[in-house]
């Protein structure tokens, strides 16, 4: 409740995040281990002032979203609604579902779902404002200089003149449900909800935004990022298969015992990887249940992992393995190891580091009835 009223938010997240190009909406991508969407709402759910929040999300990542919002235990979002094909009929479809399911709502703040960094400070000046004058948007200082262009000129304006507007946009209810309807009515497209209220003869005021806030629109949005993951395999010796690590057929009157090849070199590195992007393991990735993956070589694998990464947009900054095999010796096969794992990630030589150790004839290992293997990785953003 802000001053006894009712307020409700729209996080408009339907779109397709073309711009940036990412395997996954940028909205689901994550950061720091928590989504951006996830990001953009939470600001929201922890305001007393917020009493309800509506989502919109694309008809097709509507499940993605509802479990999304049920891991982040979000309990004020009141549904997650089907998008539209423009921003404009996704805030039009999430203004309908408000209406009918929370009609005493007086105040409507609307957010884009790829603004993470939104602040309680931004959210309570733009709903002040709203309260008082009927609207209000959250605007920035151009930092630029700024230039008009047309086809074959151009000339200088005074930014002074000029803001940049992001979100939230703040109204209050009659007002913006009113040009809503208004633009539907005369074909008006507007890349914001402001314009739409403009256009319905309202006049906006405009409210410090901060510099945070920014929406994640194409790659350099993502802020960077560092981070680590660990991995650890082990497979049983027998006899009668071959002996895989790293990529490199070792010879020996033993081998790992496996549903694919057993490459527990690799298994470790994929975990460490996977465990760095926050993407699960590779029993999620490659059950051994699939008759896909038998007897398959972990590095085919391994370049799948390299994929879910780059999707993710994470390179690989470095790997460091360490084998705990008493015997054969892993010496002369180290280089050839690191090449492979170099070669299926896609990363230079040097990116790779591969150890191996004996464990003095303790344990498991020392009885050579296994090879363990543990991996750390990092990658970067
Ligand atoms: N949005 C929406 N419904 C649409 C289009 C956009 O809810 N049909 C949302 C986006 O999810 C985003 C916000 O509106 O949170 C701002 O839009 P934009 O940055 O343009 O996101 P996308 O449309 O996803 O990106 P792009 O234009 O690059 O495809
Ligand atoms: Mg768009």
């Amino acid at each position: 409740m802000f001053e006894g009223r009712r307020v409700a938010a729209i996080i408009a997240a339907a779109g397709k995040g073309e711009r940036l190009g990412s395997a996954l909406p940028k909205q689901y991508l994550k950061i720091g281990g928590e989504t951006v969407l996830s990001r953009s709402i939470r600001t929201f759910e922890e305001m007393d002032a917020i009493d309800y929040i509506f989502v919109v999300a694309g008809k097709d990542w509507l499940q993605y979203c509802r479990d999304l919002i049920e891991d982040g235990g979000f309990t004020k979002v009141e549904a997650v609604v089907a998008g539209g094909e423009t921003r404009q009929d996704s805030v039009f479809n999430a203004l309908q579902k408000m209406n009918s399911v929370k009609p005493g709502v007086e105040y409507v703040l609307i957010h884009d779902g790829a603004r993470p960094f939104i602040s309680e400070e931004v959210i309570s000046n733009v709903l002040s404002e709203a309260a008082s004058s009927g609207a209000a948007v959250a605007c920035v200082a151009m930092k630029n200089s700024v230039r008009k262009v047309s086809d074959d000129s151009s000339e200088s304006v005074d930014r002074e003149d000029y803001v940049s507007v992001q979100t939230p946009q703040g109204f209050r209810k009659s007002m913006l449900i009113d040009a809503y309807d208004k633009a539907f009515d005369d074909s008006f497209y507007g890349t914001d909800d402001a314009s739409i209220v403009e256009h319905a003869g309202g006049s906006i005021a405009v409210v410090d935004g901060d510099y945070q806030n920014i929406k994640i629109t194409t790659r350099e949005d993502l802020p960077m990022e560092n981070r680590v993951g660990t991995g650890f395999d082990v497979h049983r010796l027998t006899e009668g298969r071959a002996l895989i690590l790293g990529g490199v057929d070792i010879p020996w009157e033993k081998g790992l015992d496996g549903h694919s090849d057993a490459d527990v070199l690799v298994h470790a590195v994929m975990d460490a990887l996977l465990g760095a992007a926050g993407l699960g393991d590779i029993g999620k990735l490659f059950p051994d249940t699939d008759p896909r993956y038998e007897g398959i070589s972990s590095l085919l694998l391994l370049q799948e992992v390299s994929e879910h990464l780059e999707e993710a947009f994470y390179r690989v900054g470095n790997v460091d393995a360490t084998i705990m095999a008493q015997s054969p010796r892993m010496a002369p096969h180290i280089d050839e190891m690191r090449e492979n794992i170099a070669g299926s990630l896609g990363v230079d030589k040097s990116r790779i580091s591969i150890k191996a150790t004996t464990t003095e004839g303790l344990g498991f290992t020392g009885r050579e009835e296994g090879i363990a293997c543990e991996a750390v990785a990092s990658i970067y953003r």
